[in-house]
């Protein structure tokens, strides 16, 4: 939430910052700003995304020096004063911050009592003036900050630049930062996808430290104590292209981008002549994996559906309970951690704090968690340290398409692993692992001939709700499907297993209501007849997935087919078409189908 880039170096900054800020605007863009020094410091900000922004820029920015910001607002409306940077009352101090200063109200009451003007409704401005203050104690910049910090409650992720220094200090309590050391310059970012045009060496700062950084170096310390090592990391080069190529939006190309990703997700990890899987990440030994009681999944949105999927998936094949949770809803339910029990901690960008807050509650309780996270050397990644990486390659869109797939496709490799170690025949893994790497081929399948999405479309794009239905491993590919099409296309959407919509939705529907239903040709099928003549029975118009070859195709009024494919594997096709009517109707509509209103894509406050 909300995106930090910044630069210290010999390089003139302007552009590097525009550039910066664009690959971070999926972060949050309501409101872009950049901060440049050149003698004094120069801020242009400004409501509306990174293209408005530039918009007001001077032809030529001189300086060397600058911090960058792209805002999803928590406290203050949308405004141009609320957006970032924001400067001290002396001009001293400007910075940028994500995260929620919780105590701002009490902080900016004491600044107001001392004569100082706020400009902004922001929690983050406080820490402007606070710096300031502090900085002319005794002119250093790194304790200055450090002061400030020790009066403040809340989360950040701080970027600090001064007139009369040449230093960037940055600071991490909650939010992601990580630094980039290139040669004679330096960087900082929120997210190291906007670091790798410059650099692969990089510094993940953890919670409480804080760093100098000049274009030499960087120096880390503790908020609360002395000097730490700089550990430089090498960014992975596989993280592969994050640019649109011969697509006109990010999520159509992420959507056709599964095939390979998939691939990239499964390669060297499953073991077709024994059966067996290879998910050496996880570092648990076949004797620890049959001991495992149960098996947890946490995550939110998306995530959370593909960990439903995984939960039913593990317990089919490994015979072994598993259940999934809402990030949000975990660590304030008090749960009950079995030390031996597995719990996933399932996420994309591996920076969404309800998940991260998650990870923490089961370790604090003695529980091991593992990460399930596509962004390498992430936060929950790190947190947890063991884990899976879904290696989807960037994720641009803020509709998540492709990272779901491959998150569905880690959950079952894992499935195979663990059930190989209770009473999964060396036959019957074969089978699934054989099934699993069918699934790229039969994706572009289906992409080359995608049925009658548009009629969907037409049937959708007026409808002032859609209920989407499933069964079994399809009731969270409908709510993946609801999801999808409400975030980009602002429909109201509703999701049920199949079965429950008599017991209450069934009393939305009248002539024309469209219906979404998600009906593989699996165990459940007769019974997701019976909701389809539920529907029809009340005049419902009915949208049907379904597999190729299957006679269900009478029962819809658009029938969407997709290659038929293992039972337990089938989300991984039926979510595709879904995806694809989600797209279509939010274009449609004239939606910003990669960047939806109100959204961004890693939701980093809880
Ligand atoms: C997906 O389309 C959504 N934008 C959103 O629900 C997302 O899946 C959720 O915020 C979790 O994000 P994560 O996978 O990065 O943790």
């Amino acid at each position: 939430m909300c995106g930090i880039f910044g630069y210290i170096g010999p390089k003139q900054v302007s552009n590097m910052l525009v550039e910066g800020l664009r690959r971070l605007e999926y972060r949050g863009y309501d409101s872009t700003g950049i901060a440049v020094k050149n003698g004094n410091i120069s801020i242009f900000k400004k409501v509306g995304k990174v293209a408005d922004m530039e918009s007001i820029l001077p032809r030529a920015i001189h300086g060397t020096v600058g911090i960058a910001h792209t805002r999803w607002a928590t406290h203050g409306g949308v405004t141009d004063e609320n957006a970032h940077p924001h400067e001290s009352f002396d001009s001293k101090v400007v910075i940028v911050h994500n995260g929620i200063i919780e105590n701002s109200r009490s902080l900016r009451k004491h600044l107001v009592s001392q004569g100082i003007e706020l400009n902004s409704e922001t929690d983050s401005e406080a820490l402007a003036h606070m710096i300031a203050i502090e900085l002319n104690q005794d002119n250093n910049p790194l304790e200055a900050v450090k002061r400030c910090l020790k009066s403040a409650i809340g989360t950040w992720g701080l970027c600090a630049l001064f007139k009369e220094h040449d230093v960037i200090v940055v600071a991490r309590n909650g939010s992601p930062i990580v630094l980039g050391q290139g040669d004679g310059e330096t960087f900082v970012s929120s997210d190291p996808h906007a670091l790798t045009p410059h650099t692969q060496r990089v510094v993940y700062l953890d919670d409480g430290q804080v760093a100098v950084l000049d274009s030499n170096g960087i120096e880390v310390s503790r908020l609360h104590g002395g000097q730490i090592d700089t550990n430089v990391t090498l960014l992975e080069n596989e993280w592969g292209v994050a640019d649109l190529g011969d697509y006109s939006h990010f999520m159509l190309k992420e959507i056709y981008e599964q095939p390979e990703a998939l691939r990239q997700c499964v390669r060297g990890r499953m073991d077709l002549a024994t059966g067996n899987g290879r998910l050496r990440g996880l570092k648990i030994k076949p004797a620890e994996l049959r001991k495992v009681p149960h098996i947890r999944i946490i995550g939110c949105g998306t995530a959370l559906h593909a960990g439903m999927i995984g939960q039913l998936v593990i317990e089919k094949m490994a015979r072994l309970p598993a259940v999934s949770h809402v990030a949000s809803e975990f660590r304030h339910n008090d749960p009950v951690i079995d030390p031996e029990a597995l719990h996933f901690a399932i996420s994309q960008s591996g920076e969404t704090a309800d998940t991260l807050s998650a990870v923490k509650e089961i370790q604090l309780k003695g529980g091991q968690v593992h990460g399930v996270v596509n962004v390498v050397g992430s936060t929950i990644a790190r947190q947890c340290g063991t884990g899976v990486y879904i290696h989807s390659g960037p994720e641009q869109a803020v509709a998540s398409t492709k990272a779901f797939s491959n998150m569905v496709a880690a959950l079952s490799m894992f499935a195979i692993q663990i059930a190989r170690s209770r009473d999964l025949t060396k036959e019957k893994a074969i089978e699934y692992i054989s099934a699993l790497e069918e699934i790229p081929d039969l994706i572009e399948q289906y992409l080359q001939d995608q049925g009658p999405i548009m009629e969907a479309v037409d049937a959708l794009k007026d409808a002032k709700s859609v209920l989407f239905l499933g069964r079994g491993v399809s009731a969270p590919v409908a709510a993946e499907g609801a999801l999808k099409l409400m975030e980009v296309a602002y429909i109201p959407c509703l999701a049920y297993p199949a079965g429950e919509m008599k017991h209450g939705p069934i009393a939305l529907l009248e002539k024309g209501s469209p219906v979404v239903i998600i009906a593989p040709d699996d165990h459940v099928k007769q019974k997701t007849i019976s909701a389809i003549h539920e529907c029809r029975a009340r005049g419902a118009k009915i949208i049907l997935i379904h597999e190729q070859g299957d006679d269900i195709s009478q029962e819809g009024d658009i029938s969407i087919a997709v290659p038929k494919v293992h039972n337990l594997f089938s989300p991984l096709l039926t979510v595709v078409p879904l995806q694809l009517i989600a797209y279509h109707t939010a274009l449609q509509l004239g939606c910003d189908v990669d960047r939806p209103r109100n959204l961004a894509k890693s939701v980093t406050v809880e």
